[in-house]
């Protein structure tokens, strides 16, 4: 496992005015692995998810992807070198229809005469052929996402990373709000990512969320890494406690 590291985030420092969210933190992400990135509310899991994803920049530290130093400007950045996020609060835009979102920054274009024009058609055919892959079921890709359930719009986001070849997908609370049926299936497609490939890095509060399908787990306490371990070195318990207190055991 050693050498697969194909995430490295090393001393990675943001504040925000006085308040600072990550304190040097290092954390290594091996590839293929399910990762439960964890920790109570305002830990700072989601600034973290923010800084890999190109949405925010750190104040000091490294990003390494593959061994090499990276910079990403933007989510468009990132997703370009094969990292895409689901984000807390939604990764879709609420006025846009569904295959309009799937094709977010990745739009094809077809050419009528000298014009280059979005090729709709094309996005609604493709978008409706990868969502049913991934198992949901739409009415129509040109329904606003407004309308759909919280469990639909996560399935949307993943079954697009899924189907743009993403090496590695950064979840952030992807069971909030999520019934127990639509929860399985958003756990099924994560393990089908895996399976194909993909690195996972899974961030929750909530440690029963993520152990049944984690292979490893870093814990943050305000800012800091607090612990890291395997999952056959620690139970779920104990994972809970450790946040609860703050400390190890
Ligand atoms: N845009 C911002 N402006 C000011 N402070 C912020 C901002 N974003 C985050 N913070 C602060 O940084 C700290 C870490 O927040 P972050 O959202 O990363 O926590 P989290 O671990 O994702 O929490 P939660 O489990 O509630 O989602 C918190 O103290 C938060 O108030
Ligand atoms: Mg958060």
């Amino acid at each position: 496992m050693i050498d697969n590291i194909i995430l490295r985030l090393e001393n990675i420092k943001k504040y925000f005015g006085k308040v600072c969210a990550l304190d040097n933190v290092t954390v290594d992400i091996y590839e293929g692995e399910i990762l439960g990135l964890l920790g109570d509310n305002g830990a700072g899991k989601t600034t973290l998810v923010k800084i890999i994803s190109g949405v925010l920049s750190p104040d000091g530290g490294t990003i390494y992807l593959n061994k090499k130093p990276v910079k990403f400007n933007s989510p468009v950045d990132a997703r370009k070198m094969g990292i895409d996020t689901v984000e807390q609060n939604l990764s879709l835009v609420n006025i846009m229809d569904i295959s309009r979102n799937f094709f977010l920054a990745r739009e094809p274009f077809k050419k009528i005469g000298p014009i280059k024009v979005l090729d709709k058609r094309k996005m609604d055919m493709e978008c409706r052929k990868a969502v049913e892959e991934v198992g949901v079921r739409v009415r129509s890709t040109e329904d606003m996402v407004s309308i759909l359930s919280g469990g639909e719009r996560q399935s949307i986001a993943i079954g697009r990373a899924f189907h743009f070849g993403c090496r590695i997908l950064l979840l952030d609370e992807p069971l909030a709000a999520l019934s127990i049926k639509e929860s399985r299936k958003v756990h099924e497609m994560i393990i089908k990512m895996k399976n194909s490939g993909a690195t996972i890095v899974y961030i929750t509060h909530n440690v029963y969320h993520v152990y049944p399908i984690a292979d490893r787990f870093v814990l943050l306490d305000k800012g800091k890494k607090l612990a890291e371990a395997e999952k056959e070195e620690v139970t779920p318990e104990e994972i809970m406690e450790t946040i609860a207190t703050g400390r190890m055991r």
